[in-house]
């Protein structure tokens, strides 16, 4: 039989983690053949909670569960690890400073890129879900100067799958009819949502919509999608947010579908203009395990304009950090 996967999840007794943790254990993560040890970090209060989690887990009497740490300790859950989802941050909360924010997550991100570092498997691929989870991805990465930086991974693909709900609303067509949707740029209110690289039967998206919905309604509805969901549940995105993390590590395990692409944060290679080391979301394939950047895509004016305010975000919030010290 296959040798268990460590899958080491942070914020493990958190609304997403309740999410998360019951997808992967009955095997949507890495395919149903692969059985998974589950590795939770919590801080020391929500221990207890992430417990009462792990009990549910046990009695789903999942057959591709072969085991569950729990754990406040940062060494310990990244020892070993195959994948790791950094889903546990500090959220923004009233009266705190974006500098605040940043420094608050630092400290979480900084000690847990130098336990990857010292401990994880050599295959370890790392997916970072808690905002701002580009910058905290490069802190992360930046701490773990012995991992390839490719395996440090941001999440953009809850905002490529609200696309592509919006677009098969707005078309009337099945999401499996969409191809090639990208997310470009930083996962915040900057995001650009492309629909002129999209197909939908062999067409460009963008030709089969109004200038003005794509302009004035698709984009804002998927970069605002967040904050209507917070208005609406009383709470944010949390099992859209766990199905995308499960999206993003199965493709990347799995490989892209040949003809299709998918998006994801990784660390630019100077693609499209995008300072290299910054972790934007690009349109990517997987093969072996592994991330490309799509290359070659022409960009008008208007993309262009898009993708490079996004990423204009992204340089002040990677300076920023660096002002801090973080990285
Ligand atoms: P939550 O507040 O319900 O759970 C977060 C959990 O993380 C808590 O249990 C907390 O104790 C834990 N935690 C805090 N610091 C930790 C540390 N140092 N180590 C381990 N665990 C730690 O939050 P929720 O709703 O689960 O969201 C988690 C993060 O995901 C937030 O930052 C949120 O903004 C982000 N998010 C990202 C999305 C994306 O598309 N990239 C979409 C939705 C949410």
């Amino acid at each position: 039989a296959q040798a268990p996967v460590n899958v080491t999840v942070t914020g493990a007794a958190g609304q997403i983690g309740y999410a998360l943790l019951f997808r992967i254990a009955s095997g949507q993560l890495l395919g149903a053949d692969t059985p998974v040890r589950l590795r939770l970090l919590e801080i020391p209060q929500a221990v207890k909670a992430a417990e009462g989690t792990a009990m549910e887990l046990s009695d789903c009497a999942f057959p591709l569960l072969a085991g569950i740490d729990i754990t406040d300790n940062a060494k310990q859950a990244f020892d070993g690890a195959n994948v790791a989802l950094l889903v546990g941050a500090r959220p923004r909360t009233k009266g705190m400073e974006r500098g605040d924010l940043l420094e608050a997550n630092g400290g979480i991100f900084k000690p847990q890129g130098e336990a990857i570092n010292a401990g994880a498997a050599d295959d370890i691929k790392v997916l970072v879900v808690g905002n701002p989870a580009n910058t905290n991805a490069l802190i992360a990465q930046r701490h773990a100067p012995d991992v390839p930086a490719e395996r440090f991974t941001a999440m953009t693909r809850l905002d490529q799958n609200r696309a592509l709900a919006q677009l098969s609303a707005k078309l009337s067509v099945p999401v499996t009819e969409i191809r090639k949707m990208t997310i470009w740029g930083n996962h915040s209110a900057t995001q650009y949502p492309d629909l002129f690289h999209a197909e939908v039967n062999g067409r460009t998206a963008a030709e089969q919509v109004e200038r003005e919905w794509l302009a004035d309604e698709f984009i804002p509805t998927v970069a605002k999608r967040g904050a209507a969901i917070i208005e609406a549940r009383g709470a944010s995105s949390a099992a859209s947010a766990a199905s995308a993390a499960v999206d993003h590590v199965y493709d990347w395990v799995n490989g892209t579908a040949e003809g299709d692409w998918t998006s994801a944060g990784v660390v630019s290679d100077g693609s499209y203009g995008v300072p290299e080391g910054l972790i934007s979301s690009f349109p990517v394939v997987s093969k072996n395990g592994a991330w490309q950047i799509v290359q070659g895509l022409e960009l008008d004016e208007f993309s262009r304009g898009r993708i490079d305010a996004s990423v204009r975000e992204l340089a002040e919030e990677r300076d920023a950090v660096a002002k801090l010290g973080l990285i």
